[in-house]
């Protein structure tokens, strides 16, 4: 009896735990990264393919329109981000897609790893996670242009 009523609490306390653990990755990206997360294919292309970045320019108005509207009173575009482990409010963006790396996470500076950032926070760097998946592809054609 005793040991039936032992089973019975583990169970409940693993359904418990894997509800939580469901609940906790719906906050997540749904993008793959590099470190293994958990992968949701984006619109058109597959979860490890690269994000084209858009070249149009009525995407980079779009994505220029947003970009002042939600990054410029953290971030510059006249400036570009800083080499090494240097710490600032907000680095420049100027170039961003032409680096080597991101100037924070160090991740490959591609448009995936900026997209992913903008799923999530990181450190003080909010997320936009509310913004359209076309939204973001708009502000990353705009940052391609910096
Ligand atoms: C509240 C201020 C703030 C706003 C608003 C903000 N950022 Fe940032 N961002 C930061 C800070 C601070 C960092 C440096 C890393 C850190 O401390 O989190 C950063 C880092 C970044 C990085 C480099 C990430 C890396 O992996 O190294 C990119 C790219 C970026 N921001 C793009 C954007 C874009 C695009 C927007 C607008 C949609 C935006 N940020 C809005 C504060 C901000």
């Amino acid at each position: 009896m005793n040991t039936l009523k032992i089973l019975l609490v583990i169970i409940i306390i693993t359904g418990v735990a894997s509800w939580f653990v469901a609940v906790a990755d719906e906050g997540g990206t749904g993008i793959s990264s590099a470190n293994g997360e958990k992968d949701k294919t984006i619109r058109g292309y597959s979860a490890n393919d690269e994000v084209p970045v858009r070249v149009d320019q009525e995407s980079i108005g779009k994505g220029k329109v947003l970009f002042e509207r939600l990054c410029t009173h953290c971030h510059n575009t006249a400036s570009s981000p800083p080499k090494g482990n240097v710490k600032m409010r907000a680095p420049g963006l100027k170039g961003i897609l032409k680096e080597d790396v991101l100037p924070f996470s160090k991740k490959p500076a591609t448009a995936r790893n900026i997209l992913n950032q903008l799923n999530k926070s990181f450190d003080k760097m909010p997320s936009f996670h509310f913004l359209s998946e076309d939204e973001k592809l708009n502000i990353i054609a705009f940052l391609n242009t910096l």
